[in-house]
């Protein structure tokens, strides 16, 4: 990797300004698409030089002794992530605190860019005070540094307190910094200064495309097909009869959870999904890269086929799931690229119901769910089910409707699979059906 193309995202804010909530979305984002990304959250390193709890005298300017060791721990953060890019050859790095005053900035400009990274400071500025206090209550009230037990309405006189001992030094990200990205009130205005390069300019996109309103995204594969009950691979049959009860069925569940709201339907253009999704009573898309995996020569072929005819691929896969491109065909790491898209759509939307295919919907989901590209092509999405994510704060909740519709079970285990697969990252469901296998 050309040393030019690391990048340090700078976070840049008061509290509660949804920084720490940007930078694990980023961070998700990026290592879904493969680019090796890691974030540093200085409050952690707080919390273990002081322990938990800290009242909001700690953050107060005047007191000397915090401000010494709050600029220990920035220091230190800063340390482990230039080892980080150094040792583990990371590529983007997150540096999430508040970084509120130039001086601080212009520390951590001095000592990246001496190492040749990039900086990039993303600031969040927010002055609605409904959304400020919605955070308060969202993230806060449960935050670690704050006992068990404290009352709501102390936690909240405290935490705006801290804020404005920080409203006290904060002095915005100016034109003459260095590279940023502003964005004001959640997007309502985004700034952008000296982009320069394909790493910045895709988090700068990705950043205009996201938002806090609450919503759903339902994910459904399509009924059982016709190959699916022979077991083949890939096609354009149509649905069973059982896949076809599903379809009458399907429409029912969706709005017993929409609640009267409104939902878009996204289907790929392959027969199984436009018929799964006919019954249902709201607008459709059918977008081509939700189509499934394309098997190459494979297609049609049940895996005993593929096994017999084309040994040596089917022992290539199971080593390596996620990287192994079929001949003529994809890899799970090629529809990761061409889901990119759906990614950046679905964050725009609100209520979206997804009818996909199995390979395509671990895809989506392992990018809400912060899966690893190992554990990917693993996960478990069972036909004649509907997932229900809803996004969090920090996470994702997810739900698991399991019709009691028979329908084959086409799920492939490996034989070679190493048992015990680690998550990735610091970003864990707030509650997770157990899709892994
Ligand atoms: P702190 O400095 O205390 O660590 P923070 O700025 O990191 O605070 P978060 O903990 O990330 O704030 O706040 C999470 C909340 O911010 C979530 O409820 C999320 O909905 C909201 N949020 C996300 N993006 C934004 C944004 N651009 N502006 C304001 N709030 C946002
Ligand atoms: O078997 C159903 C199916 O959607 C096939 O069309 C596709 O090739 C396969 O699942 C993808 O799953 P895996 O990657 O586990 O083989």
């Amino acid at each position: 990797m050309n040393h030019n193309n690391r990048v340090a995202c700078v976070m840049v804010g008061l509290p509660a300004r949804g920084k720490t909530y940007i930078a694990q979305k980023v961070c998700r984002y990026l290592q879904w698409v493969g680019i090796q990304t890691k974030v540093f959250n200085v409050g952690n390193y707080r919390r273990q030089l002081t322990g938990a709890q800290t009242d909001h005298s700690f953050f107060d300017p005047h007191n000397e002794e915090a401000s010494q060791l709050r600029l220990q721990c920035a220091i230190e953060a800063l340390n482990d992530m230039l080892r980080w890019f150094k040792k583990d050859h990371g590529v983007v790095g997150i540096y999430d605190a508040t970084n509120s005053t130039a001086s601080r900035r212009r520390l951590l400009r001095e000592r990246l860019e001496a190492a040749d990274i990039q900086v990039m400071f993303i600031e969040s500025v927010c002055d609605a005070e409904d959304i400020v206090l919605r955070n308060i209550m969202q993230v806060k009230l449960n935050s670690p540094d704050y006992a068990d037990g404290v009352e709501s309405e102390t936690i909240v006189n405290d935490f705006r307190a801290r804020i404005e001992h920080y409203e006290g030094v904060y002095e915005p990200v100016t034109e003459d910094e260095s590279t940023f990205v502003k964005m004001v009130n959640v997007g309502s205005k985004v700034i952008i200064n000296r982009i320069c390069g394909y790493l910045q300019s895709r988090v700068v996109y990705y950043l205009m495309n996201l938002h806090i309103v609450p919503r759903a995204i339902f994910f459904s594969r399509h009924g059982e097909s016709m190959y699916n009950v022979l077991g083949k691979l890939g096609g354009d049959s149509d649905l069973s009869p059982r896949g076809r009860k599903y379809s009458e069925a399907l429409p029912g569940l969706i709005s017993k959870h929409l609640d009267g709201q409104n939902l878009t339907v996204w289907t790929s253009t392959m027969r199984r999904t436009i018929q799964t999704g006919q019954h249902l009573p709201y607008p459709k898309l059918q977008w081509k890269a939700l189509d499934e995996l394309d098997a190459g020569v494979c297609d049609g072929l049940t895996y005993e086929d593929v096994e017999q005819q084309y040994p040596e691929d089917f022992a290539l896969r199971d080593d390596d799931k996620f990287n192994y491109r079929y001949r003529g065909g994809e890899s799970y790491r090629d529809v990761v690229l061409r889901l990119e898209p759906v990614i950046m759509e679905l964050e725009r939307q609100h209520n979206i119901l997804i009818v996909g295919h199995q390979a395509i919907l671990r895809c989506i989901y392992a990018y809400y769910l912060n899966y690893s590209h190992e554990e990917l092509p693993y996960i478990k999405i069972p036909l004649h089910t509907v997932l229900k994510l809803t996004p969090r704060a920090y996470g994702c909740d997810v739900e698991q409707y399991k019709f009691d519709i028979e329908a084959v079970d086409t799920y492939r285990a490996n034989p070679k699979r190493p048992s015990s697969l680690k998550r990735v990252g610091a970003h864990t469901p707030t509650t997770s059906a157990d899709l892994r296998a």
